[in-house]
């Protein structure tokens, strides 16, 4: 089936995001209200107090969202929100306004996977990339390396046992007392410190596919408590250090091993400029096309969603009203 013009709508977590994208590649407007503020006092996402933000802002978000793309809401061909993985009181609001403005303007519903739509942010920019590609998926809830084979076609290498690479960044800032998010806060401070500094530990660099952060989050704490004379911007870089070393050592690896046509980044913690940076190393060395979307398309947003969106519909067709949110969702695969 095809609609061209799709509304995406995002409320997943932390961010009430709308997004009108024409064909599933070409933005016309992209919003994205974060709730970060309401959250950092309690140091972390408060489920009750996201749902609640995301009803007040939801409607005002999409509203914005289509005025910004210069268009009417009966040129809306169908809707596309994120019915999981996420907190459920926050996909619900989504879901549930989704299918309302659907049914009002009589076009179809499209429930969309929020890691699809993580992986399709990079063909937001880059219509073109040849598949099979490895992606790093990494994101505030989710570690995974993924073989993409060819559109809606994707194989899970290897995920985390423990903690996401963005939770180890968040629970290490916390630690050190640096607010919340703590990835691009951590991101900031060790341009100031030395990634040599501490030997933090890289937990299963050579076996399988799999990660591992709770240890190295437990080094960090460990060795702040022993050292509290430490340079924070020195403990920052040696762990950012560490878990972009496991990320790009088993990317690098993957692509190897899959022949990959090249690499890519996704989800909050591919918008780490030392990541970012690593990638595009082994990508020189390798021979690999690296594709690192921009940072604003990494984090959460409804311009992934609704790119998703068009590729599910064009594959399934509308999904049902009666579909609800739901929280663990994983990501299809063949
Ligand atoms: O994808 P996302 O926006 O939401 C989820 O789906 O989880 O990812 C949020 C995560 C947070 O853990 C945040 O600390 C991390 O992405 N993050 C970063 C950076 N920017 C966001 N981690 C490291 N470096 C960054 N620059
Ligand atoms: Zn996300």
């Amino acid at each position: 089936m095809s609609a061209d013009r799709i509304l995406g709508i995002e409320t997943s977590c932390d961010e009430t995001a709308a997004s009108v994208v024409l064909g599933g590649t070409d933005v016309m407007s992209s919003v994205v209200s974060s709730q970060i503020e309401l959250h950092a006092r309690y140091g972390g996402v408060v489920p009750e107090v996201a749902s609640r933000a995301h009803v007040e802002l939801l409607m005002p978000v999409v509203a914005q969202a289509i005025i910004e793309a210069g268009i009417e809401d009966r040129e809306i061909e169908a809707v596309a929100a994120t019915y999981g993985p996420g907190l459920v009181g926050a996909l619900l609001v989504g879901v549930s306004a989704a299918k309302a403005m659907a049914l009002v303007w009589d076009v179809p519903f499209v429930a969309v996977n929020h890691l699809e739509a993580h992986l399709y942010a990079a063909f937001l920019e880059e219509p073109e990339l040849e598949m099979p590609l490895v992606i790093v998926l990494v994101s505030g809830g989710h570690t995974s390396l993924i073989v993409m084979e060819d559109h809606l076609r994707y194989r899970v290498l290897g995920s985390t046992l423990d903690d996401a690479a963005g939770e180890a960044f968040d629970k290490v800032a916390r630690h050190l007392g640096l607010g919340y998010p703590g990835g691009p806060i951590i991101d900031r401070l060790s341009i100031d410190g030395d990634p040599t500094a501490i030997a933090f530990p890289r937990a299963m660099a050579r076996d399988g596919w799999d990660f591992s952060f709770s240890g190295l989050k437990t080094a960090v704490i460990n060795h702040v408590r022993k050292n509290p004379e430490v340079s924070v911007p020195d403990v920052a870089a040696s762990f950012q250090e560490a878990v972009a070393d496991v990320l790009v050592d088993k990317a690098r690896r993957a692509a190897r091993e899959v022949g990959a046509a090249g690499l890519c980044l996704a989800g909050g913690v591919a918008a780490n400029s030392r990541l970012r940076e690593k990638l595009l190393d082994v990508c020189v060395e390798d021979g690999f096309r690296a594709f690192l979307p921009s940072r604003a398309m990494c984090t959460d947003n409804a311009a992934m969603v609704a790119a998703a969106g068009w590729w599910r519909l064009q594959a399934d067709g509308p999904s049902p009203l009666d579909v609800g949110a739901d929280p663990s969702l994983r990501l299809p695969t063949i």
